[in-house]
């Protein structure tokens, strides 16, 4: 399926989590297998080719990394909602377009100066992400950059990861 075909799956709804908010659903996608594996194949296509290690953020980041680690010979590092992990390397949390959050690292997952790429199905405040790119900087990680199915780009999260290399496969 032709990537743009695939993105159109995405499912815009209206006042979810909360009224006033335009919810970009990603289920039908994740749910059509020839529109799964474009998009897979085209994120696996922006991640650096220097990269050793994928970071897939809990939960729909996961089967992005999962598939794209799949294809490019790659793990995964599990980057966590809290109360999850049972051994935590770090946390770090940060402020949502609906609420606040927090990400943890699993311990024994990266190595001080291992290349790693964040991967992500939607970039919006950024949050999610920039707080992710610091946990892994605060254990000595080089993130070589962080690619997403969505950027949502009225809500500007590209300002808050500035400097970094942010690929999105489509910009709404
Ligand atoms: C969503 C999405 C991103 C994040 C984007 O996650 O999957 O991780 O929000 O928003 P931001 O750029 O403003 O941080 P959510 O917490 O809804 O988690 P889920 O994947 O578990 O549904
Ligand atoms: N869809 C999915 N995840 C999100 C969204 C969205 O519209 N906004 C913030 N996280």
């Amino acid at each position: 399926m032709e990537l743009d075909k695939a993105l159109d799956l995405i499912a815009d709804v209206p006042d979810f989590p909360e009224p006033g908010v335009l919810f970009r659903d990603l289920s039908p996608l994740f749910a059509d297998a020839a529109g799964f594996k474009a998009v897979t194949d085209a994120l696996a296509a922006t991640v650096d080719p220097g990269a050793e290690l994928l970071a897939g953020v809990e939960a729909r980041g996961f089967l992005l990394a999962a598939a794209v680690g799949y294809s490019l010979g790659l793990g995964v590092a599990l980057i966590r909602k809290p109360g999850k992990l049972p051994r935590v390397a770090g946390r770090v949390g940060y402020t949502l377009e609906y609420g606040t959050a927090t990400v943890e690292l699993p311990e024994g997952v990266v190595e001080p100066g291992q290349r790693v790429a964040v991967l992500d199905d939607v970039l919006a405040t950024g949050g999610t992400v920039a707080a992710t790119c610091k946990l892994l900087e605060d254990v000595k990680v080089q993130v070589t950059g962080v690619s997403v199915v969505m950027e949502l780009e009225a809500l500007d999260g590209r300002s808050v990861l500035e400097g970094r290399r942010v690929e999105a496969l489509r910009v709404c």
